[in-house]
């Protein structure tokens, strides 16, 4: 496994590589819901490449950037384990070179949700995983479930951009008690990691309502809302049934549907979604 820092040395080593190349774009401290993208590019590709960079411009101002979890030589070891062929650790300064002036901007789709409570979130995401493209040039690329609206969002830029690159939503991986696995988890102490099993709760509870025979979009966000508030520690940004691909909220009866949430567990912000119907 080479691990590479520069776009000289990335681009070196890229051309040697065999394909087609698989790409999982990560910010590292990895936990096996990555791991699981990893295996499947694995699966599916000559060479597989993995990006770690902790991308500044996709946190806001008073948000968890400084603090965001970090452990290189950890992350390099499960990728090594995994038959992981590239790593690439870019710095700020590759990425951003000064005075970086240039953003990616996905409209209608990076709206809502994320949208409305990280503002800018998505450009920073939608420039940083173009840049990628761009550097590695891989035929497929791997994002997961998890990051239902992130996964939604890149999907529109492949597209309206004509990259190359097929785009692989794999499923969401999660702890034995539910909660979606994320490198966020580790702020959370013992009893808010216990409360933070409310999130897929809710979700779970939605769906059965809606396997049992209730469609009605209101009727089925009021369940998971209910159970998400009966616990102290959480507190509700958004909870929203929405169409799967475009994230219109929707109304009355539904067949097919994204119910997502965002919610704090003291002062950890956690997301996670299900797919109902379809
Ligand atoms: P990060 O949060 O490190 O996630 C990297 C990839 O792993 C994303 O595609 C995310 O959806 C996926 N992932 C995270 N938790 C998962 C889980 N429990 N199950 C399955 N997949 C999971 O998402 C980002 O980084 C960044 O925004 C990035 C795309 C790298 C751009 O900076």
């Amino acid at each position: 496994m080479e691990t590479v820092i520069t776009l000289e040395e990335l681009r070196s080593v890229r051309s040697r590589l065999p394909q087609p190349v698989g790409l999982v774009p990560t910010m590292g401290y990895l936990h096996e819901g990555h791991l699981s993208l990893v295996r499947r590019a694995r699966t599916e590709n000559a060479s597989v490449v993995v990006s770690i960079f902790v991308n500044p411009t996709q946190f806001a101002p008073h948000e968890d950037f400084e603090s965001y979890p970090r452990d290189l030589q950890r992350d390099l070891n499960l990728l090594h384990a995994e038959g992981v062929d590239l790593v690439w650790t870019p710095t700020p300064e590759v990425m951003y070179p000064e005075p970086y002036q240039t953003w990616v901007t996905v409209e209608r789709v990076s709206r809502r949700l994320e949208g409305e409570f990280r503002p800018n979130h998505f450009r920073g995401v939608a420039t940083v995983v173009a840049k990628l493209f761009n550097a590695v040039q891989p035929q497929r690329a791997y994002f997961g479930q998890k990051d239902a609206q992130q996964a939604l969002v890149i999907r529109r830029m492949t597209l309206d951009l004509n990259f190359p690159i097929e785009v692989i939503v794999c499923p969401t991986i999660r702890e034995a008690d539910g909660l979606a696995m994320s490198s966020r988890n580790t702020y959370l102490n013992p009893q808010e990691r216990q409360a933070a099993t409310i999130i897929y709760r809710a979700l779970t509870a939605a769906q059965k309502a809606f396997e049992a025979g209730e469609r009605d979009a209101e009727r089925l966000k009021g369940i998971a809302r209910q159970v998400i508030e009966s616990e102290p520690l959480a507190s509700l940004q958004y909870l929203s049934c929405a169409h799967p691909e475009t994230l219109e909220e929707l109304q009355g009866p539904v067949h097919h549907a994204l119910l997502s949430t965002a919610v704090l567990i003291g002062k950890t912000r956690l997301i996670d979604n299900v797919l109902i119907g379809g």
